[in-house]
């Protein structure tokens, strides 16, 4: 909970409908500040979709979204921008020829111009501010050596944190992010969320993260909430989510025997 005792982000009702197809329907969370949430379901369950309603980038059919003090429901993905929520998308979101520092600083003029694109970014761009932010932003995240190379030249996992860093360097208050660790290999992952959780832990930084590998869930979510069909099907601890035998039979993939312990790693 923050100073008010309020939750960050309270999700009522939320439903979104494609035509017939009903993607999210009745999800109900309240998330207090801080807290890192792992959200979890198959393909198609719906996860994307509840980010891209909270961010704006789809308006919701029912339901509400509050931030903070705000009614969020509906405002353009830019005002929610603004008022404190950043995100990264499935697949990186870089300017592929330009180098890790100028993404970076690019990032923060954006950011520093309150999404005024075409006024005050080019100002905001040569300000000593926003290249001070951009730096700190790479150390951060600990790319300082790749700072001057091209980012369609980077490794994958340095990509991630670049892309990443760009939506923190706005310093937001409740961070979503769509699958850090797609395409990173097994032996990079767990390095790699190590640099973005502590990145956000220091910056306290509430956040959503979806992700499909269930160890990197248990070892970096304080909650998880599990996605099916559209709802959520539980949400609890790591170990309650993980541990639930709907969870294991629908979205993991490991059914438990009958009379058997939790089989999860
Ligand atoms: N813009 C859209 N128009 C129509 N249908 C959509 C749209 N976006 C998503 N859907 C449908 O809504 C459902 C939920 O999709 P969503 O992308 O939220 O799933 P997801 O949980 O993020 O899946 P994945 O793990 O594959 O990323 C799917 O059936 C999908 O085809
Ligand atoms: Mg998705």
């Amino acid at each position: 909970m923050n100073a008010s005792g309020n939750p960050i982000l309270a999700v009522r009702d939320l439903e979104k409908t494609f035509g017939s197809l009903v993607a999210a329907r009745d999800i109900n969370v309240s998330v207090p500040a801080e807290q890192t949430v792992g959200v979890i379901g198959a393909n198609g369950a719906g996860k994307t979709t509840f980010i891209n309603m909270i961010t704006g980038h789809l308006t919701p059919s029912k339901g509400s979204i509050q931030f903070e003090d705000k009614d969020i429901t509906g405002l353009p993905s830019r005002e929610i921008t603004r008022l404190g929520i950043s995100r990264s998308f499935q697949v990186a979101q870089v300017f592929p020829s330009l180098t890790v520092f100028d993404n970076m600083c690019i990032a923060a003029a954006i950011a520093r111009a309150h999404g005024d694109l075409f006024g005050t970014v080019t100002t905001a761009l040569r300000s000593p501010a926003a290249i001070a932010e951009a730096q700190a932003t790479v150390e951060l995240f600990q790319i300082t050596r790749y700072r001057d190379t091209p980012a369609n030249t980077l490794p994958q996992g340095v990509r991630k944190l670049l892309d990443i860093g760009m939506a923190v360097v706005a310093w937001p208050r409740l961070l979503l992010l769509d699958e850090p660790t797609s395409g990173i290999s097994i032996e990079e992952k767990f390095d790699l969320m190590n640099v973005v959780m502590s990145a956000l832990k220091s910056r306290k930084i509430t956040v959503l993260f979806v992700e499909h590998d269930m160890e990197i869930v248990a070892r970096f979510a304080d909650r998880v909430l599990a996605f099916y069909d559209g709802t959520i099907i539980a949400d609890g601890t790591p170990h309650e989510a993980l541990d639930d035998p709907r969870v294991q039979e629908l979205i993991s993939g490991v059914r438990v025997k009958p009379g058997a312990g939790a089989a999860h790693a």
